[in-house]
């Protein structure tokens, strides 16, 4: 597929340092797809300005100024699909997402988490990671469905727990290895050949075997 054909919609609400992360990879050839449009709720988010700088078309999308989440979430979805979209990315996006942009994008909507999902979805993961003691926590990359950070994982890295950790430090580690994963599962998804067997994202052929594991 051309990179035209692979383009990808993020939605954003702050920092977007995940943002970031996909233009770099774009940059760096290690993602072959363009970034079509960065959408935010918020008109104050920083992500908005690493887009501009990477000469990418912003747009902000206010969810205050529809009377409903359907009409927002239509409003999104009109938005990505005039741009021929094929791939949205959840970035730091602190809206829930509902039937109308889920039934628009099929399978086809990525977010970020910063925890070993199913562990600790929701705020605040890091901070409920380190309270409730686990000695190991990380990111995961995920299809997004109904469910809050509930659908099929596409691609995790653990990090470990330091017995002096903060939230703030811990959540740093995390950060660093959403960076490195959200990328490599976009181009996963982009590049095709996966299904969705119950819960789970199983890629294709012989393209790929879990390290370590024997069959
Ligand atoms: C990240 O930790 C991401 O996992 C979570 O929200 C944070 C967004 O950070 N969903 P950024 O805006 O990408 O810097």
């Amino acid at each position: 597929m051309t990179e035209a054909g692979r383009a990808i919609g993020v939605l954003i609400s702050g920092r977007g340092s995940n943002l970031q992360a996909l233009i770099d990879a774009i940059d760096e050839r290690r993602l072959a797809a363009k970034i079509a449009v960065v959408i935010s709720n918020r008109g104050d988010a920083a992500g908005l300005e690493r887009a501009r700088a990477a000469g990418i078309e912003t747009l902000v999308v206010d969810h205050r100024s529809f009377p409903t989440r359907d009409a927002f979430d239509r409003a999104l979805s009109s938005e990505l699909g005039a741009r021929r979209v094929s791939l949205v990315c959840l970035a730091g996006f602190m809206r829930l997402v509902g039937t109308p942009l889920l039934e628009a994008f099929p399978n086809a909507i990525l977010n970020v988490h910063p925890s070993l999902l199913p562990a600790f979805p929701g705020v605040d993961a890091q901070r409920q990671a380190l309270e409730h003691g686990v000695k190991v926590a990380g990111a995961s990359v995920h299809l997004v469905t109904a469910e809050l950070d509930g659908g099929p994982i596409v691609l995790q890295a653990a990090v470990p727990v330091r017995d002096d950790d903060t939230a703030e430090t811990l959540a740093a580690r995390i950060l660093i290895e959403e960076h490195r994963i959200y990328p490599e599962a976009a181009s996963i998804v982009l590049s095709g050949g996966w299904t969705i067997q119950g819960r789970r994202f199983i890629r294709g052929g012989d393209s790929y075997q879990t390290p370590g594991i024997n069959r």
